[in-house]
């Protein structure tokens, strides 16, 4: 049977801690040449801009030996052009893995439905699994461990913040969010990253002050406060999340030795100062780079290639 990759909380602790340990001996390769992929065919579509994701499946897929398709919105026009099943069906006919950033949650799922082959989530309303396991792998990088670490998560209880929490729940780190009423995560992604979290002994914890988030925090993370496709809702977000912004007033509360963490795109100014997102704390772009590494260990394990 096929497996797809929508959501991290399709896959167990170990399986998790396998892509991150797959990722990093594929990270120690880095620059190598490889052919599992050798006659293999991916199709990228995708519905809203990216830099970081795009590039990172078109490389690592290269880098791997296959050949990628960059689909963008104006070739396939998801359910607007042709009903998402037939994209589905007609592309597993030419391609052995679909990677999809969608808006709706509901698309991509029904795109994996459909798709006799493997469709990995690159984004869409409700998850970012692939930034997760890439953050997840920089983390274990820099400190060497997951059990024991807390992680602040301050803002927007978004895509990035859904899979960021489960991936943590799944190996075992703490998490602290903070955000503005009305902004909280979705119950159902806390209330199955809760039990999540029991089982792997770590905790979750949802408040408003982000004063008491990063408090002995060790790793600070944000997020734009506006995601692609609320950009109606900018005037009213930017003033409601005004005193969630990571600045370096805040951050005194933080561990010493903490690590600053943000997916990109950023907004200097807004979300975080630019003292913190370039300051010696921050490692957002080897996030970015770690994106190149998971993405070929999922490229791998779904396309049943092992390392
Ligand atoms: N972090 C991330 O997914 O970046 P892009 O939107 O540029 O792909
Ligand atoms: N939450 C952001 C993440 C971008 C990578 C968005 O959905 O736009």
């Amino acid at each position: 049977m096929k497996r797809d990759f929508i959501k991290l909380s399709d896959y167990s602790g170990v399986e998790i801690l396998g892509l991150v340990g797959c990722a990093d001996r594929l990270k120690r390769q880095k620059g190598k040449l490889r052919a599992d992929l050798k006659g293999k065919s991916v199709a990228l579509v995708f519905q809203k801009p990216s830099n970081r994701t795009r590039v990172s499946f078109e490389v690592g897929v290269y880098e791997l030996g296959g050949h990628c398709l960059y689909l963008g919105p104006e070739e396939i026009n998801l359910g607007k052009r042709e009903s998402t099943p037939d994209v589905a069906k007609t592309l597993s006919r030419y391609v052995h893995c679909i990677v999809a950033r969608v808006y709706d949650n509901k698309d991509i799922v029904e795109l994996a439905r459909y798709a006799d082959v493997p469709v990995i989530n690159a984004l869409c309303d409700l998850y970012h699994p692939c930034q997760a396991l890439a953050d997840i792998q920089t983390i274990r990088e820099r400190f060497g461990k997951f059990k024991g670490l807390t992680l602040a998560y301050v803002g927007d209880g978004n895509n990035v913040f859904h899979s960021l929490m489960v991936a943590c729940a799944l190996v075992g780190i703490n998490v602290r969010f903070a955000g503005p009423k009305g902004y909280d995560p979705d119950p159902e992604i806390v209330r199955h990253a809760a039990g999540l979290a029991r089982r792997n002994k770590c905790t979750i914890e949802l408040g408003r002050r982000p004063q008491e988030a990063v408090k002995a925090a060790d790793v600070i993370y944000s997020d734009v406060w506006v995601s692609m496709g609320q950009e109606k809702e900018t005037a009213r977000r930017v003033r409601e999340f005004r005193g969630y912004q990571i600045n370096a007033g805040l951050l005194q509360a933080a561990h010493k030795d903490y690590i600053f963490m943000h997916c990109l795109p950023a907004h200097r100014g807004l979300e975080v100062t630019a003292d913190i997102i370039d300051g010696k704390h921050s490692v957002i772009f080897d996030q970015a780079e770690n994106r190149l590494h998971a993405q070929k260990a999922v490229l791998l394990k779904l396309l049943e290639r092992s390392l």
